[in-house]
């Protein structure tokens, strides 16, 4: 489970994220949605530590991250997996060398296990054929796939995926969003999700924590959107005119 309380960030005269209090839970899908521009990925990055707080707590299982020190956060990280839309594959490794990556890097495992370890998540992503693959050769919705496999290869506790499904056909989306949800509740991870995709919205939505202009302005689960009285909400939601008469006619609300 993860926490924040009062979270607040500013760069120089503009405040960015605006006394933001949530919980994010373990064995569940949690998504961050909102515009564009409304602070979705610098909340992601104040939550693993690539951005500090102005001012607010983080707490992991209740371990306060903002006030570790930098030796204490690094150890933190080693239990992040994480997924940003920059953090691509390396282009010049094999599939499988890319997974290996944060196991070369933080794992005592000799090279064997390794490669097993390795095989095994590529596995749990239906990717075990292409492991002698380059990226340049394989589909975006493969190199995703192969990005997660890369971000569960050390267990990790906390999993962050900033619009995973950016770039991706609807069905190949619903792929990746099933093994998101399969994964986070398989090994009870508190998955963490920066997403605009409604169909991801409705369908792993487990607590979607809804921000607009950097402010919480909704938390709750997918099947309580419909009934929202929120606004905000339902004009982000319903965006499209047919949506707004399709829930009308749906709960007879505007
Ligand atoms: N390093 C930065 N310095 C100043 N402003 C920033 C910085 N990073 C992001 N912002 C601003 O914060 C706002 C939220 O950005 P972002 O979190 O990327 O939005 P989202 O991910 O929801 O599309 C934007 O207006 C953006 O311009
Ligand atoms: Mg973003």
């Amino acid at each position: 489970m993860i926490e924040i309380k009062n979270l607040c960030k500013q760069f120089e005269d503009r405040q960015v994220l605006k006394d933001i209090s949530a919980v994010f839970e373990n064995g569940k899908t949690n998504l961050i949605i909102g515009q564009s521009g409304s602070g979705k990925t610098v909340l992601m990055k104040n939550l693993v530590g690539l951005l500090d707080p102005t001012s607010g707590e983080v707490l992991y299982d209740g371990r306060d991250f903002v006030a570790m020190s930098k030796k204490e956060k690094i150890m933190l990280r080693r239990e992040m997996g994480m997924i940003f839309q920059s953090a691509a594959l390396f282009d010049s490794l094999t599939v499988l060398e890319n997974v290996m990556f944060p196991l070369d890097m933080f794992s005592n495992m000799n090279l064997k296990e390794r490669i097993k370890r390795a095989r095994t998540c590529l596995d749990r992503v239906n990717l075990s054929e292409a492991e002698s693959k380059y990226p340049g050769e394989i589909s975006g919705g493969m190199q995703k796939r192969v990005a997660i496999a890369r971000a569960i290869a050390l267990n990790p506790k906390y999993l962050f995926c900033d619009e995973p499904n950016s770039g991706l056909d609807p069905k190949t989306s619903l792929v990746i969003d099933d093994l998101l949800r399969g994964i986070t509740q398989e090994f009870n991870i508190t998955t963490i999700i920066n997403t605009h995709d409604m169909n991801s919205v409705m369908g792993i939505g487990d607590n979607i924590l809804y921000i607009y202009e950097g402010r919480k302005e909704w938390q709750g689960h997918s099947k309580d959107i419909m009934d929202s009285d929120n606004q905000k909400l339902t004009d982000f939601i319903f965006a499209s005119d047919l949506l707004k008469k399709m829930r009308k006619a749906v709960t007879g609300k505007q």
